[in-house]
């Protein structure tokens, strides 16, 4: 390591270089299924998006499927879903993810906006504000 590591273990940071080509893939070969349907409103392509995903391009879904969610937590699509079967509820980690998404919105509609003098007008919250990388937050500077 030190000096002689390669670019790609420098900057790959906590972030699971082999996930992150396992998501590419895995988003280029749903694309690959959809065709032109990839435009379309997720809610109307996919049967299981229950979150306001739904007003978003199925296109659009797969992006936040692999930069949103699966690079802010440090994993595969796998983690959440069983991907033979994208609409099964079977992982517990995909309706944690529901529930986490709400947690943001109600940090952000319910705190933040209400909180005055901030720099941003709109300030955000979103998963990699915690996750940054892993599954599990960390409670220290480590
Ligand atoms: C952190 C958990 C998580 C990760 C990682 C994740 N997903 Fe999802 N995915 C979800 C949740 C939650 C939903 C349902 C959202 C809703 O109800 O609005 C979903 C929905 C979907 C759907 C729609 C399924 C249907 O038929 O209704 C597809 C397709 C999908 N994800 C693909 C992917 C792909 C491809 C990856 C990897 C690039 C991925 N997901 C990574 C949590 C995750
Ligand atoms: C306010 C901080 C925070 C935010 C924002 C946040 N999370 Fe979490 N998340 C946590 C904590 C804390 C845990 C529990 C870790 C543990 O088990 O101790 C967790 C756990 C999870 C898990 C379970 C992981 C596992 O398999 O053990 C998933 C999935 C998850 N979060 C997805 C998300 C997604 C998707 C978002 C964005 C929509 C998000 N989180 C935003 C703090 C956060």
């Amino acid at each position: 390591m030190g000096l002689n590591a390669s670019p790609v273990a420098a900057s790959a940071g906590p972030i699971n270089a082999d996930s992150a080509a396992d998501r590419e893939r895995t988003v280029r070969e749903i694309l690959a299924t959809l065709g032109s349907r990839d435009t379309l409103l997720a809610g109307e392509v996919f049967t299981s998006v229950t979150t306001n995903l739904r007003e978003v391009s199925a296109r659009k879904l797969l992006a936040i499927m692999d930069i949103g969610y699966g690079r802010s937590l440090g994993v595969s699509c796998a983690h959440c879903h069983v991907t033979t079967a994208w609409e099964s509820e079977d992982k517990p980690q995909k309706q944690i993810a529901r529930e986490m998404a709400r947690m943001d919105s109600a940090v952000i509609f319910g705190y933040l906006a209400n909180i005055k003098h901030l720099k941003s007008e709109r300030p955000l919250v979103n998963c990699t504000t915690c996750h940054r990388g892993s599954v599990k937050p960390a409670l220290d500077m480590r």
